[in-house]
């Protein structure tokens, strides 16, 4: 169900917070753990905080209000996000008033709600990450009756619209188009604590993007759990035809793909308008062996992955692919790990991020037996770190001599020149010296030099 957030108690609770808030000039801090989907929920965060009367604020430690907004796919994501609550103690006992608040995936996680609760006394509620217009209540329970919330199990799987949007950047912008995954992939806690599948309608996700367009919005990210599996009146492929069709310059990305929804159609979509969808595809692979990925319940085989990979190679030849792997799934052999990386060689990934398996609770692999040690787990990551970064080498130093347009992002300084940073539309980050500022701007550039993790420039 598609719920209007102006449908629900939100607008009265804001309003009613809008008078505690606005006497004092209150300020507000949120803090972002974990993936895109959360730095795009942080962006709804502070509208929705805003709206509340409050002041974005860089600095927590001047704020009232802070929110954590937590990450739980790894046991390590889980333990930065509580290490910084506890540094929460120290502000809350300066400022006895001051309103902590988890939201994101670990709040959707019932032993760490509990834990919270009886362990963080100074935490003031937890919100699972579909329920964030539960905010301006939740706020307004704790400061007028003085009590915590820790809801739990109220996600019905509704499609929450007209959350108001304190985006983070002008020329960048994420665009949320389904939540949810209904993969299951036997280690992930994702499903648990994201819920079901569900797809926003195509024409408030295009009312969206020409809205963005118009502001001067020159890269939307198109973000989903299971992006390509979206499918609403219109499925992936389609949508993304539509959102090309924008007049306009930009370029349009998106993440995540899962191998088994990545189609022919979405191919030759990416192929068609190659000039606005960026020639770039995240394909999480997880691992190269057909045993392990069945018991990682990955629905695909090595072969499908290899068919999928050499044709997007194939049809968009300067495409760049990057993937996720997990290293030390319970009762990966060496030889298992061997065909990962026999793909890793076969494919050539622009980039690869690889994981240490990290035992969720819950989930089907928790009950599997584990019997690897932690020596041999990370000698196969060094393998396949040392394997990859000559890859990544290669594969980018196949862009030098080339003209790429590139979006400028951001300026630093080193050894007292300026030095912008750009990407490409495969994605690379490439470092150029300008003496003009055209951040915001696409520009053209000549590739001079490529290291294992970025590329040098000249403007052009
Ligand atoms: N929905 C996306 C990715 C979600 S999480 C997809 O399916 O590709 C991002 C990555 O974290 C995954 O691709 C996987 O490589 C890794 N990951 C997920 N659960 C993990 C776990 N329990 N241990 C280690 N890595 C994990
Ligand atoms: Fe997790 Fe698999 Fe869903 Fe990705 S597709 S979020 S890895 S269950
Ligand atoms: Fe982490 Fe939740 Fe994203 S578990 S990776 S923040 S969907």
């Amino acid at each position: 169900m598609i719920l209007d957030i102006k449908n629900t108690e939100y607008v009265r609770a804001v309003e009613r917070v809008r008078a505690y808030t606005s006497p004092h000039n209150l300020k507000a801090h949120v803090m972002t753990f974990g993936c895109q989907q959360n730095e795009a929920d942080s962006e709804k965060a502070r509208g929705i905080l805003s709206d509340m009367g409050y002041t974005i604020c860089d600095d927590f430690r001047e704020c009232d209000l802070i929110l954590v907004n937590t990450c739980a796919i790894r046991a390590h994501a889980e333990m930065k996000a509580l290490s910084m609550l506890g540094n929460f103690r120290a502000v809350k006992k300066k400022n006895p008033e001051l309103i902590v608040g988890v939201i994101g995936c670990m709040a959707a996680e019932p032993a760490v709600a509990q834990k919270l609760k009886t362990d963080f006394h100074y935490v003031s509620f937890t919100i699972e990450p579909n329920m964030l217009h539960k905010l301006p209540e939740l706020t307004l329970k704790y400061v007028e009756e003085n009590k915590r919330s820790f809801i739990l199990g109220e996600d019905k799987g509704d499609i929450v619209e007209g959350a108001p949007v304190k985006r983070d950047g002008k020329f960048k912008a994420w665009v949320s188009i389904m939540y949810g995954c209904n993969n299951f992939c036997s280690y992930c806690i994702v499903p648990y604590v994201r819920g079901r599948e569900r797809s926003r309608a195509s024409l408030t996700v295009l009312e969206e993007c020409r809205a963005l367009v118009s502001d001067g919005v020159k890269e939307i990210t198109l973000l989903g759990q299971n992006v390509n599996s979206y499918k609403s009146d219109v499925d992936f492929p389609q949508l993304l035809e539509k959102i090309a069709l924008i007049d306009g310059d930009f370029i349009i990305r998106f993440m995540t793909s899962h191998p088994k929804d990545t189609s022919d159609e979405l191919i030759a979509v990416m192929k068609k308008y190659k000039g606005k969808i960026a020639p770039y595809f995240h394909l999480p692979l997880q691992s190269g062996s057909d045993s392990v990925l069945k018991d990682m319940n990955r629905t695909y085989d090595s072969k499908r992955y290899l068919e999928v990979a050499k044709k997007l190679r194939k049809e968009i030849p300067d495409i760049a692919l990057s993937t996720d792997v997990i290293i030390g799934f319970p009762g990966e052999t060496d030889a298992d790990f061997l065909d990962t990386m026999k793909i890793l060689e076969d494919v050539r990934f622009d980039m690869v991020y690889s994981f240490i398996y990290s035992k969720r609770d819950g989930t089907v692999a928790a009950k599997m037996t584990d019997t690897l040690d932690e020596a041999t787990k990370s000698a196969r990551m060094k393998r396949l770190l040392d394997t990859q970064d000559v890859i990544s080498y290669e594969m980018n130093g196949l862009a030098v001599g080339r003209r790429e347009r590139v979006l400028v992002e951001s300026v630093s300084e080193r050894d007292g020149e300026e030095i912008y940073n750009a990407r490409t539309g495969t994605n690379k980050l490439v470092h150029f010296k300008s003496k003009e500022n055209h951040i915001g701007e696409f520009i053209y550039v000549e590739i001079e030099q490529a290291s294992v993790s970025c590329l040098l420039a000249k403007e052009i």
